[in-house]
């Protein structure tokens, strides 16, 4: 049993040290350890003499042939397409997010949604007045909606008035690290407050089955402020992301015990509050009139749907010893491999040359399937043959130089056919035009590597012939 002496926590992860330390051992944050005590973190009452166990009924798997509650949908599509389909009631999310990027107007939006629908939304704020809020809901024109506000930060006064009246169907707490509960001593923000409070509120979420959002600070870097436990405690994780500068958002779940975790919704910020961006891909492309060296359009999927985005390159010979490589929305080794590749089987000399790689919109893409694009966005800048502004690449490229067939090959073009592209380059084995049904849309297939450096030198069908001879 630990003695009751006061203990050192580390403010960013939750680890116990027996002494303070500059350095958190476990995560290495710098002056993130303070004083706690050690009395008042979960199961201090452990200490406080034992009580006998209580025996409790077991049920089966299969015995209960009553459907689950329905989950509860907002009618935000993106917001809905995000969760799986709605929030099951019962469960808890963390919503994460820097500072002003919109998760209090997005969860106030939400209430309002739902209040329309008659049903009960209760939105708490540690870190806003009532009068505050009211008054941004009067600019969102939501004013009319039946929410019920309070600026609360008791954790134990907020479960007993929630635990009133009709059951809520949505409860919202802005934000986690400023609640705090009677049974923790320290102050509010403190690993062992925010945890504690965590606690309680998943455990009324459990108890009452209504759905509960805590919106989530993050640092510096991106993290959830406070203890990473606190992830591990909840159903899901969101985080709404966004670049600063733009005004569009984006919806992304982290974890989800409910649902998939590879859906985004997309937002933008206006005058008004959030809007849904009902077709993101016109988002992510720039304007497109002219065929730029390096530009390479990818069709890509965001979990069940298609998404065209476009990839920039600039190949530059190197003045440094050492070639710089900057990429921005995808991943460095990524670029590296494809660089490998296309200098061993396809013979693109790459080695002396800086290279810029950007994903148009600030999107961060995951797929292997953009290997393709890249490539021809590499390829295309080297050479100065600008690719067709109405092609898209997709096909992930092995280490051999092969293009492999990836998924979701009909909706992905599809999406390029929809949105008014007439050229597809993609792996063999991928669909077959006619089974994909998309008229208007030539496709060529590509089996290796070379084959597309072959096509982008030649100036990918349609683009300057002069610059063409030069590649
Ligand atoms: P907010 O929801 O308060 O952010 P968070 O809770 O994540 O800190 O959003 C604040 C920002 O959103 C602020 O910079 C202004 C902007 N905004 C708009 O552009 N339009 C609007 O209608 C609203 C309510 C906010
Ligand atoms: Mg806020």
């Amino acid at each position: 049993m630990a003695k009751p002496h006061a203990s050192f926590v580390c403010q960013n992860c939750g680890a116990v040290s027996q002494r303070w330390q500059g350095r958190c051992d476990a995560c290495g944050g710098w002056n993130t350890i303070a004083e706690e005590s050690a009395a008042s973190g979960i199961g201090a009452r452990m200490t406080q003499g034992a009580r006998k166990g209580r025996v409790f009924g077991l049920s089966n798997l299969h015995e209960d042939d009553r459907p689950p509650p329905p989950r509860v949908t907002t009618g935000i599509g993106e917001l809905d397409r995000v969760t799986g389909g709605g929030f099951v009631p019962g469960s808890v999310v963390l919503l994460g997010g820097e500072p002003g990027i919109g998760k209090s107007t997005l969860l106030i939006q939400a209430c309002a949604a739902l209040a329309a629908q008659d049903r009960r939304a209760v939105y708490i704020s540690g870190e806003e007045a009532v009068d505050q809020i009211r008054l941004r809901a009067l600019r969102l024109g939501l004013a009319a909606a039946p929410v019920e506000l309070a600026a609360e930060t008791s954790v134990e006064d907020i479960v007993a008035t929630l635990s009133h009246g009709k059951k809520p169907s949505l409860v919202v707490i802005d934000s986690i690290q400023t609640m705090w509960t009677d049974l923790i001593e320290s102050t509010p923000g403190t690993v062992s407050q925010v945890r504690g409070a965590a606690q309680a509120l998943i455990r009324f979420a459990k108890t009452a089955g209504a759905a509960v959002i805590l919106v989530g600070h993050v640092t510096k870097d991106g993290q959830i402020a406070g203890p990473r436990v606190v992830e591990h405690m909840v159903d899901a994780v969101v985080s709404f992301e966004g670049e600063g500068g733009r005004s569009f958002r984006i919806l992304r779940a982290v974890k989800n015990r409910f649902g998939p975790t590879d859906e985004i919704g997309v937002f933008e910020m206006t005058g008004r509050g959030l809007a849904e961006v009902l077709n993101p891909s016109a988002l992510f492309l720039s304007s497109r009139d002219t065929a730029a060296p390096g530009a390479a359009v990818f069709a890509g999927m965001e979990g069940t749907r298609p998404l065209l985005v476009e990839f920039q390159a600039l190949v530059a010979p190197s003045p440094l010893g050492t070639p710089r490589r900057a990429v921005v929305g995808w991943d460095n080794a990524r670029l590296a491999m494809v660089v490998a590749v296309l200098e061993a089987h396809a013979g693109v000399k790459l080695g002396q040359h800086d290279i810029y790689l950007n994903v148009a919109g600030g999107l961060r893409v995951g797929e292997p399937a953009a290997d393709l694009a890249a490539a021809a966005a590499l390829v295309s800048s080297l050479s100065g043959a600008g690719l067709a502004t109405d092609a898209v690449y997709f096909g992930e490229i092995a280490l051999s130089g092969a293009i492999r067939p990836v998924g979701h090959g009909p909706a992905r073009l599809k999406e390029a056919a929809k949105l008014g592209f007439c050229h597809a380059t993609i792996p063999e084995g991928g669909p077959e035009n006619g089974e994909v049904a998309v008229r208007d849309l030539t496709v060529r297939k590509c089996a290796h590597i070379s084959g597309l450096v072959t096509a982008v030198t030649a100036g990918s069908g349609q683009s300057n012939e002069d610059q063409a001879k030069r590649g």
